[in-house]
């Protein structure tokens, strides 16, 4: 089909270091996987706290930041790279509010989490700051291009 011509959107998606050794690695990425996005990159690494300063610059004005960064880099984080129609906007859905104390049951800090300082996920809340993050976690041939069979099915 001439839509898989286009080139498809990407996402960052990373499962944060409580997720990681909660042991929801599988789980989060099912729910990817089974909504029909495609895994373009994924990689296991411990940030440096000066790594995640970056990752979360826009935030450092914020109360909260000096703890968040401190917590992103206390351990291992999958970060990946998600593709598909619609994966940045349908991939925060996926990931529910902020405050797992107001995301929805059926999303992944609904089900999985309590309290914002340990939400499991992070996902880019638009294309720019998908764009840079992608850019941030990963060298441009990190990124795998493929064919999957499935998109024989979905649209
Ligand atoms: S904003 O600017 O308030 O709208 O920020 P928001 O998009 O909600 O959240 C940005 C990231 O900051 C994290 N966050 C917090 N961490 C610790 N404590 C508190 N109180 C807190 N509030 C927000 C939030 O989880 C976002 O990080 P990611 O990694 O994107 O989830």
């Amino acid at each position: 089909k001439e839509a898989h011509a286009a080139e498809l959107e990407r996402t960052f998606i990373a499962i944060k270091p409580d997720g990681v050794q909660r042991g929801l690695i599988a789980g989060i990425i099912s729910r990817f996987e089974r909504k029909g996005y495609k895994l373009v990159a994924i990689k296991l690494i411990v940030p440096s706290k000066e790594f995640a300063q970056k990752h979360y610059h826009d935030l450092k004005e914020r109360p909260f930041f000096n703890g968040l960064c401190d917590f992103l880099s206390s351990g291992p984080v999958l970060a990946m790279v998600w593709e598909g129609e619609g994966v940045i906007k349908y991939g925060r859905k996926l990931i529910g509010a902020t405050d797992p104390q107001k995301s929805e049951p059926g999303t992944i800090r609904g089900d999985l989490a309590v309290v914002v300082g340990r939400n499991i996920i992070h996902g880019s809340d638009g294309p720019e700051t998908a764009k840079d993050e992608i850019a941030l976690w990963f060298q441009p041939s990190e990124l795998v291009s493929y064919t999957s069979n499935a998109e024989k099915w979905i649209y």
